[in-house]
Order: structure tokens, then C-alpha cells, then sequence
């Protein structure tokens, strides 16, 4: 499938895992529409496909992704950002419902840092530095900045980042809770974890995999005791899946599970 893009390589490293590689190393992996189109588009793809449990998304050594593309946005006036709505196509990548892993090394940043954002998990390399500097070009984060960093780092940071355009570190990024761990040093050593991560959750019955994504993301949506009724509805419908018994009569068997997805 990878033929089909220009800008993204994709591969299967392990079964159930599709893995979506940022490729415009000429330019940092700068997001140009084509650019975002090839990712969307991937991951789309593997959203839709049977055989996939969980997708990783990744870019190279030396750039997640440096941004939206400068060169490419800055002729855009208001009225064709407005009229075309400008990004709003990003929000395809947080209606998929199976999890996504962005594997983090080096520049993620503006766009390329609110794409990371709205993946699931977020891992780290040591080299990761991300930041919302678009207030340095005169303008503000576009992809959700200012409100999906803001959830996860508080006001304080959240102002300090995005009105500064300071670049903050894989253990800042660790300590705040933006990434969920910082891998070890070496090249390729976060995507490895990420496909293994992805694998892992493939393993698991996809049903109960996409209930688990959707009660988390609902928790940013509503009053607790809506998303905890939420919780429970979906919880109790997981009793109506094949995988509801085979896991817990794998357990009672003393063997392991064999989920069939359905
Ligand atoms: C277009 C970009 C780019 C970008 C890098 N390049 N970032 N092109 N848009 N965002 C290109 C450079 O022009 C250059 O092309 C090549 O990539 C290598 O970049 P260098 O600057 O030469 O590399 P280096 O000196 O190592 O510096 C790396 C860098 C710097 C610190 C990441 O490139 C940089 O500051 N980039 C811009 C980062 C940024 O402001 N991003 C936010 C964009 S706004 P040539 O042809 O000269 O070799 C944004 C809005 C989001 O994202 C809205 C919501 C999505």
C-alpha cells in the first residue's frame, strides 16, 4: 500500500500492527496539506482494515515533524483559511477508533506537536523536543495547542509555552505528563517499543480495545457521572462478545486466550 503515498511509508512490523512513517526528510517532515493527506489517508486505511489492531505513527531521528508547512501557508489569506476551513480536516486522525502510538524522536513541533497530540499514547526518545512556537511567525497553535496541551499540562505551562514558543524536553514532556514514558537511548529504540506497545494491545480482543479508547476519550467530554454511566453501559455490553467468555474461561482454564474479535 505504501506505492499509493508519496509522503508516508507504511509497513506491517508485527502482526496487527500498522506502522506510518513520516517521509519528507527535505523538509523536517514540514505537514504540507499533501503531506497530512498521506497520513490521514494511511491511517484511515488501517483504521478500516481487519487485520489491524493498533497503528503506530512515527517520524525519523532527527524529526517527528517540524510543523505545518511554513512556506506553503504563509501567502494564505483569512478569507481562503476561513472560507476552506483551514485544518479542520486534522480532525479525521481523532474520530478513528482504533489506538494510535505517535513515537516521538527529535523536532515535534507546532502542528508536528499538536499531531502528536492527538494520537492515544505518546512515547519518547531522549532526543524528543517538542513546542507550540507559531506565536514566533504571528500566530497561534491550530491543530489544538491551546486546548489538548492545555488538559494535559494546566494553565500555567500551557500559557508559558505557547505565548513563549520555548521548546520543552522528552523528561519535561515526561514529568508533565505530555508522554506517557521516555524510551532508552539509540536509533530506532522508540519505534521498536511502539510497534512492541501496538502489539501487545493488538493481542487483545479488538471489541473490549475499542470500548477501552472510547470511555477514556469520553472522560474529556462530560460531567463525571456521565462518563462513568458511559463506563458502565459499555462495560456491561462487552458481557455480549465471544471475547468475554473465551477470556475469562482462558483464565479459569489456566491457558491463554484465544480472541476471535467479535
Ligand atoms: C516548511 C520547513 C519547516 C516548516 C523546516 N523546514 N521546518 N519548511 N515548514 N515548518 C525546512 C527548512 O526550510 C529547510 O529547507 C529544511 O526543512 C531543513 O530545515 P533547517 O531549518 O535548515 O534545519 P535546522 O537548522 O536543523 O533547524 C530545524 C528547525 C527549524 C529548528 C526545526 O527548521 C525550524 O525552526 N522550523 C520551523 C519550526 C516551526 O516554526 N514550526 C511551526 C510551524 S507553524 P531548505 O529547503 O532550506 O533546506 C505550525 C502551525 C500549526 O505548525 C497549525 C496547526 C497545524
Amino acid at each position: 500500500s505504501t506505492a499509493r503515498y508519496n509522503n508516508v511509508l507504511v509497513s506491517r512490523p508485527n502482526p496487527g500492527v500498522a506502522l506510518i512513517t513520516l517521509h519528507r526528510p527535505k523538509a523536517l517532515n514540514a505537514l504540507s496539506a499533501a503531506h497530512f493527506k498521506d497520513i490521514s489517508d494511511a491511517l484511515v486505511e488501517a483504521d478500516a482494515d481487519d487485520s489491524v489492531g493498533a497503528m503506530v505513527l512515527t517520524g525519523s531521528e532527527k524529526a517527528f515533524a517540524a510543523g505545518a508547512d511554513i512556506l506553503e501557508m504563509k501567502d494564505k489569506t483569512f478569507a481562503d483559511a476561513f472560507t476552506n476551513n483551514f485544518l479542520a480536516n486534522w480532525e479525521v486522525i481523532t474520530k478513528l477508533r482504533k489506538p494510535i502510538i505517535a513515537a516521538v524522536s527529535g523536532y515535534a513541533l507546532g502542528g508536528g506537536c499538536e499531531l502528536a497530540l492527538m494520537c492515544d499514547i505518546i512515547l519518547a526518545s531522549p532526543t524528543a523536543k517538542f513546542s507550540q512556537p507559531e506565536i514566533s511567525i504571528g500566530i497561534i497553535p491550530g491543530g489544538g495547542g491551546s486546548q489538548r496541551l492545555t488538559r494535559i499540562v494546566g494553565k500555567s505551562r500551557a500559557m508559558e509555552l505557547c505565548l513563549t514558543g520555548r521548546m520543552f524536553s522528552a523528561q519535561e514532556a515526561e514529568q508533565w505528563g505530555v508522554v506517557s514514558r521516555v524510551v532508552g537511548e539509540g536509533e530506532g529504540v522508540v519505534v521498536k517499543e511502539a510497534v512492541e506497545m501496538a502489539g501487545t494491545i493488538a493481542s487483545k480482543g479488538r471489541v473490549a480495545v475499542i470500548a477501552c479508547k472510547e470511555a477514556i476519550n469520553a472522560s474529556f467530554e462530560m460531567p463525571l457521572s456521565d462518563g462513568l454511566r458511559y463506563e458502565r453501559r459499555l462495560f456491561h455490553s462487552l458481557f455480549a462478545t465471544n471475547d468475554q467468555k473465551e477470556g475469562m474461561g482462558a483464565f479459569a482454564e489456566k491457558r491463554k486466550p484465544n480472541f476471535t474479535h467479535s
